[in-house]
């Protein structure tokens, strides 16, 4: 079991679940949020990542109750979410149909559920939620809940799943049980997080290496433009690149050649394709360079040409983040994680300079200036 590590989501956590369930926690677990360095849209099409967690934890509090079910609250969610059973979860399906359900409590009820498909029946428990990941921003604050959420349930039910196991448990939930059709990125890049480390991830067969991060300041920048992974440009994303695979008669795009691919395909589909070839060979010369203490700005400047010109999943408040990182010096920066909103992610600025010259060029159009953090390359999930 990895060391504990206290957060004050896990003390809020605890907190939460005495005030609610009137009793003091059996055990607390957290799960951070990730970041990415480059491979975005990889994951799905079988390629290459570089994720790494952030220090930013979801924590989630459990205590054994009187059965039956399971009751929950969460900080930042008004509901309660309850469910009486009887096995609800078990192979029964996505949990979005099932009414009285708040959002936030499918991501509870498909924790169950994945840890019922393993074989790990959960006690009747109270559950209790906070985060410090922000929801909606790119840095995968569902992927977060749910392998929190496994991992205390899990350890309440006497089991201690390992990392591999634990995402793809939190994988099944988001896909199956929560009705989001995500790829691995967020659930490896999580439970596999190193502290000061990325993940080279392969997706065709989860393998996966720890790659020194280089020093130097790492920030997010909340454009606060929301996206919705389980609707629009996202889903049809994929299944874009599901077409372009079929057309080309390869199992997916990481098999796809770029003169296949050039030759092969026309219009969008071989722009959608065309990113995903080359945003593989972006994240391969990544990993060399970082091991070869060698700068890889230029990667990331053209991964973010790639998935605004030619994937067609950013957005202008992106653009500008980008764009006004550059113009400030930045090593390199570009959107990260689904797009259509959410956070970029900029090397090499300090988080003063780079607010401050946000909040002009935004508030000279009209918008709230987007939240810049620095975030530190943290480890994975761990009892608090
Ligand atoms: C979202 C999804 C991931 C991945 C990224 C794009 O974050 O959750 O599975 O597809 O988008 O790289």
């Amino acid at each position: 079991m990895p060391p504990s590590l206290s957060s004050e989501p896990a003390g809020r956590a605890a907190d939460l679940l005495r005030r609610r369930s009137g009793g003091a926690a059996d055990l607390v677990w957290q799960a951070p949020g990730r970041a990415n360095l480059i491979g975005e849209h990889t994951d799905y099409n079988g390629g290459w990542a570089l994720p790494f967690a952030i220090d930013r934890v979801t924590a989630v509090a459990v205590r054994r109750r009187d059965g039956p079910g399971l009751r929950a609250w969460s900080a930042q969610e008004p509901e309660m979410l309850v469910w009486s059973g009887p096995a609800p979860l078990g192979a029964a399906g996505p949990t979005t149909a099932n009414p009285g359900v708040p959002p936030w409590g499918r991501y509870v009820l498909g924790a169950v559920a994945a840890l019922a498909g393993s074989g790990v029946e959960v006690p009747a428990a109270d559950v209790a939620i906070d985060s410090d990941v922000p929801v909606g921003a790119g840095v995968s604050s569902s992927a977060a809940v749910l392998i929190a959420t496994i991992a205390a349930l899990a350890a309440l039910a006497g089991a201690e799943p390992g990392a591999a196991s634990l995402a793809a448990m939190a994988h099944r939930a988001e896909t199956i049980h929560a009705g989001v059709p995500v790829g691995w990125l967020d659930h490896l890049g999580i439970a596999h997080a190193t502290p000061g480390h990325a993940a080279l991830i392969d997706f065709s067969t989860g393998a996966w290496e720890p790659v020194p991060l280089q020093r130097g300041p790492l920030l997010v920048v909340d454009s606060h433009v929301r996206h919705d992974n389980a609707a629009g440009g996202y889903r049809r994303r994929r299944e874009e690149c599901a077409q372009a695979a079929r057309l080309l008669g390869t199992a997916d795009l990481r098999a796809a050649t770029r003169e296949a691919v050039e030759s092969g395909l026309e219009g969008s589909l071989r722009r959608r394709a065309r990113h995903v070839v080359t945003e593989n060979g972006r994240v391969l010369t990544a990993a060399g360079r970082l091991r070869a203490g060698k700068p890889l700005g230029d990667l990331l400047w053209a991964s973010h040409a790639s998935l605004r010109d030619e994937f067609e999943a950013s957005c202008p408040e992106l653009d500008l983040i980008v764009d006004t990182s550059r113009s400030l010096g930045a090593d390199g920066a570009r959107m990260m994680g689904g797009g259509f909103g959410g956070s970029a992610l900029v090397l090499g600025l300090p988080a003063a300079a780079l607010a401050g010259a946000l909040a002009s060029a935004f508030e000279r159009r009209g918008q709230r200036p987007p939240a810049v953090w620095e975030v530190a390359a943290a480890g994975g999930p761990a009892p608090a």
